[in-house]
């Protein structure tokens, strides 16, 4: 029999707000960023991801509006960077509505939420879409964030890490509460459902504990699918013992094949098939019909970012408040004082020997590209790119996070999806119905 061909998996990057990670895409006429507030603009994208046969989409997620620059919110709310302005299980519930396929995943810290809510939640969110709920989890990074849930701060980085270690242990016993057959909605004997099969959690850790039963029935994939991003050596470790898909950062093919070889030995090493962890690197992508035609689109976008505010987003992702006197310092200077160690990672894989950056010029690209590797040229390009990148140990697919919408997921999935499908490396359809189905086939 012959062996079924490995096929890339596509999630596509949502932010409720108006940048996604360029910070002049809004400006475009053509952007959808006026909608921002409403939700038929994200039920619009998911259908036409769907259609493409996307895996997934998910939103990305932050509990706060970043102000370490300057001490403000000021640039980050004149500029219309990243502000994550809806509740993303909310709108997640409305595109669970319009769509029947493809993955739908949010963001959900477990710094703040009890296990309780998260599994209730999820649970939800997989009955409402039949089998298609995803968790990215975070632990968050930030004191703000922790300042807004009444907290002087958080623990540190790994005491993060192994208090979301219990969170999640905890929200699987709450997902097991209620065995498959419970429901027997008998109305003869009028018996709705079968109280020996209802279980209590009795989940009891070191921080979290839970009494349950969860009053949400089981739900189509009994637990949503795990998505995680964390990138330091005790987040790898943390996604190694529960992520199906890893959402990364990475700037080169090296630094892509590193990471994914990485996560895929720590994977084997928690026990689990490599193949069980989807590692999937962001991509940006700006399409045109030849290539001078998206190089010329890819500036005009690039002129539409104001320079300072790159500055001001990566004081945000690194937690510091960079005076202007470290402008033209080298890059390599640049240290972690709160965020994610993936997002320091990312802005010195940009500064190579031999190339070194200022961090003023790493800003313009942050401000431009938030990191994200920007593939610039006609569907043909953009395809044979990814192809290399996924026959190479680079990764088992990619995370969509186009600088504009909709015309960057619009023409990603007209132009460049039937590329991919004619070589054979994603699918025509959906082979099974749940997320997780999807993401084994
Ligand atoms: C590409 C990428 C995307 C992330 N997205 C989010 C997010 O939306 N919300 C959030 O709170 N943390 C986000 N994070 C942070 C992590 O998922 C994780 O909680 C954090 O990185 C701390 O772990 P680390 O130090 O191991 O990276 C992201 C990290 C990376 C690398």
């Amino acid at each position: 029999m012959a062996a079924t061909p490995r096929r890339m998996h596509l999630v596509g990057y949502l932010i409720a707000g108006p940048t996604w990670h360029h910070h002049g895409s809004w400006r475009q006429d053509a952007s959808d960023a006026v909608d921002a507030l409403d939700p038929a603009r994200y039920e619009h994208l998911a259908k036409v991801m769907e259609a493409a046969k996307f895996d997934g989409l998910f939103f990305v997620d932050t509990l706060m509006l970043t102000e370490f620059y300057q001490g403000s919110h000021a640039e980050v709310v004149r500029n219309g960077g990243q502000i994550y302005m809806l509740e993303p299980m909310q709108l997640l519930a409305a595109m669970a509505r319009v769509t029947s396929r493809i993955g739908l995943s949010a963001t959900m810290s477990t710094a703040f939420a009890h296990p309780f809510q998260i599994a209730r939640a999820f649970a939800t969110l997989d009955h409402i879409s039949k089998g298609r709920a995803a968790w990215n989890i975070v632990t968050s990074t930030t004191t703000r964030e922790a300042q807004n849930f009444g907290l002087a701060s958080l623990p540190s980085p790994t005491e993060r890490y192994d208090h979301a270690d219990e969170v999640v242990e905890a929200c699987c016993r709450l997902w097991e509460c209620w065995e498959a057959d419970a429901i027997v909605y008998d109305r003869e004997r009028g018996i709705y459902a079968d109280p020996a099969k209802v279980h209590r959690a009795d989940y009891e850790g070191r921080w979290v504990r839970t009494r349950g039963p969860l009053p949400t029935p089981r739900s189509p994939q009994g637990r949503p699918v795990f998505m995680q991003a964390g990138s330091s050596d005790r987040g790898r470790d943390f996604a190694a013992r529960w992520a199906e898909v890893v959402f990364t950062l990475q700037h080169s093919k090296q630094d892509m094949q590193r990471f994914c070889a990485d996560m895929k030995s720590r994977v084997a090493a928690a026990g689990r098939r490599p193949e069980q962890c989807a590692v999937l690197p962001a991509i940006d992508v700006i399409l045109g019909e030849t290539q001078e035609i998206a190089r010329e689109r890819a500036d005009y976008i690039a002129s539409l970012v104001n320079p300072e505010f790159g500055i001001a987003e990566i004081s945000n992702a690194l937690g510091v408040d960079l005076p202007p006197d470290a402008f033209d310092r080298p890059v390599d200077e640049l240290s972690l004082k709160e965020g994610a160690r993936g997002m320091l990672d990312v802005i010195l894989q940009a500064s190579k020997p031999g190339t070194p950056l200022t961090i003023r010029e790493a800003a313009r690209r942050y401000g431009n590209t938030r990191m994200n590797p920007q593939i610039v040229g006609t569907p043909k390009m953009v395809a044979d790119y990814m192809q290399d990148l996924f026959e190479s140990g680079c990764c088992d697919g990619f995370v969509l996070c186009p600088a504009v919408s909709p015309e960057g997921y619009v023409q990603f999935c007209r132009s460049v999806v039937p590329e991919l499908q004619r070589r054979g490396i994603f699918r025509k359809d959906y082979a099974g119905r749940t997320f997780r189905e999807n993401l084994a086939n």
